[in-house]
């Protein structure tokens, strides 16, 4: 029944239940699974690990690729299953575990996990969940819509489950290209000269006798939540597009750009969204997530090739895609997250990487991970690999929100996930501000001018000449840096003032 998708005959024998998958899985084991930004996750035998864990005393450390769909995270996290979880997730009741501090998370860049476990700074992996669309007959597995760390776990885990995916359909095959670089001290160079260039497999090579498990599931990916770009989301995006032809008119940049990064989130599918009617053609992506707007802009005849470690779309997107991959399939690759996210290759391919900050501070600090300096959002993903090493590693955000009671351009960012001396250009709604060869004094003028709201503004100012009047290389007052962070702890309104009150 299922010799389309098992090509390996001994293989068949070994499919088995969801559940009796799960029981191979112990109490304190390390797990690795699949998934990345809800794409290509275990979309069964990790639930029933967590049906499991409501019965019996079971406890794992979980790593994946980034975050899960089908509130798998949620589940497992209300089931108490997870006592550690690295290195992304986006789900809000894990969200609220990890502040309560009930889990352990470790906040990492995407592109490092791998090396870490790699290099053997990590605990060993018992056992990896890998969803494919198929396995060869050599016992290679064809993924699904993520490569993620698929590839580490299957080269490191002891034992593999296999779930495979039969809504895949088996076209996706040659989407994919595994490449291990080998171990210190004879690494290989990654020799990705261009977004389409493909350095190794299309199937992921795996040793068949560590595959316990084979568990068959026909279920789609969770869809992204495509918010449609509103005031606020279309003014960023427009400040950037005028920043872009400003440096084409210049002559830095052609109107084909340089490849694309995109981080998650609401404000990265607008600007994209707003190449579609620009006068840009050519493009290219060297992501870690496509989104809807990658495929707006490949079907608009502007974007030529995407290349990324996941593809996370809508519904609607999905079907148009994923079940008519044929048309797509020459324009994209998916790599492992340590080569979509390798320093060596964004520096050589000079991507344009463009993520959402929490807040960010008049000197060009960003906060992308945590609310109030405290709580955890999701983590910092892949943003760091991609600023450090970008030819423009531009941030956006909105300049405040919730009726303007936060204000996200600050005085000194209350947690540091980049710091200025990575960041080229910061948006908001208000407007752009460019830092590239800008001393701290000369930062915080330009930042608060052109993207702090009007309603914080004047604030600014006057914190800026205080500090200034003191003095030092980047002016500060520290006992009154965090003021705007403690009226909101306080009074959920930043502009609240104590003595108002
Ligand atoms: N104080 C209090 N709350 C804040 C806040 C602040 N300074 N900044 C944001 N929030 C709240 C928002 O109000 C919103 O709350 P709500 O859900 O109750 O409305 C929530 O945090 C999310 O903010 P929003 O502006 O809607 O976020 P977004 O969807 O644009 O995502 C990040 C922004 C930073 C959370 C997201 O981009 C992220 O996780 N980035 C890190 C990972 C990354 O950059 N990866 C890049 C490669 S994919």
């Amino acid at each position: 029944m299922y010799q389309e998708r098992i090509r390996r005959p001994e293989l068949l024998s070994r499919v088995m239940s969801a559940d009796e998958a799960a029981a191979l899985i112990k109490n304190k084991m390390v797990v690795g699974s699949s998934g990345f930004t809800k794409a290509g996750d275990s979309k069964a035998v990790l639930q029933a690990l967590g049906q499991r864990a409501k019965t019996q005393e079971l406890q794992i450390s979980l790593i994946t690729g980034a975050s899960l769909g089908h509130n798998t995270d949620g589940n497992l996290a209300n089931a108490h299953l997870l006592s550690r979880r690295m290195p992304f997730q986006a789900d809000p009741i894990l969200r609220d575990s990890i502040n309560k501090g009930e889990v352990l998370f470790i906040d990492q860049h995407l592109g490092e996990t791998a090396e870490l476990l790699n290099n053997k700074h990590l605990p060993e992996v018992d056992i990896a969940v890998l969803e494919a669309t198929l396995i060869n007959e050599d016992g290679s597995l064809v993924l699904t819509t993520s490569v993620g760390n698929s590839a580490v776990f299957a080269a490191l885990a002891k034992q593999i489950i296999v779930e495979i995916n039969t809504i895949i359909p088996v076209e996706l095959a040659g989407i994919h290209d595994i490449f291990y670089a080998g171990n210190y001290p004879h690494r290989q160079i990654l020799p990705v000269l261009e977004p389409h260039t493909r350095i190794g497999t299309t199937a992921l090579p795996l040793d068949p006798d560590k595959i316990v498990a084979i568990v068959i599931t026909h279920e789609r990916d969770s869809p992204a939540q495509i918010v449609a770009p509103d005031e606020k989301t279309s003014a960023i995006a427009g400040h950037l597009l005028e920043f872009f032809n400003y440096e084409v008119k210049k002559g830095r940049l052609t109107t084909s750009l340089l490849p694309l990064q995109a981080g998650i989130g609401k404000v990265a599918n607008a600007v994209l969204n707003g190449f579609t009617n620009g006068d840009f053609h050519d493009l290219t992506m060297y992501s870690e997530v496509l989104q809807d707007s990658t495929f707006d802009l490949m079907d608009a005849g502007k974007m030529t090739f995407a290349s990324a470690s996941s593809i996370t779309i809508s519904s609607e997107c999905y079907d148009r895609v994923v079940n008519n991959i044929g048309q797509y399939k020459d324009r994209l690759v998916l790599r492992p997250q340590n080569i979509s996210n390798a320093a060596e290759i964004i520096r050589r391919l000079g991507i344009i990487a463009i993520n959402t900050a929490i807040e960010f501070d008049i000197y060009g600090n960003v906060n992308s991970t945590h609310i109030n300096g405290t709580n955890m959002m999701n983590g910092i993903g892949g943003s760091g690999d991609f600023a450090r090493n970008a030819y423009l590693s531009i941030f956006v955000c909105q300049s405040a929100s919730k009726g303007n009671s936060i204000s996200h351009v600050l005085p000194m960012v209350s947690h540091t996930d980049h710091t200025e001396h990575d960041v080229d250009i910061l948006v908001t709604d208000n407007g752009l501000a460019d830092l590239r060869g800008l001393a701290p004094r000369e930062r915080a003028k330009v930042i608060i001018d052109n993207c702090a709201h009007p309603e914080y503004r004047d604030e600014f100012r006057s914190y800026f000449k205080a500090a200034c009047a003191r003095g030092g290389h980047t002016p500060h007052i520290l006992e009154e840096a965090f003021t705007w962070h403690n009226r909101f702890r306080q009074h959920k309104d930043m502009r609240i003032k104590q003595e108002a009150i």
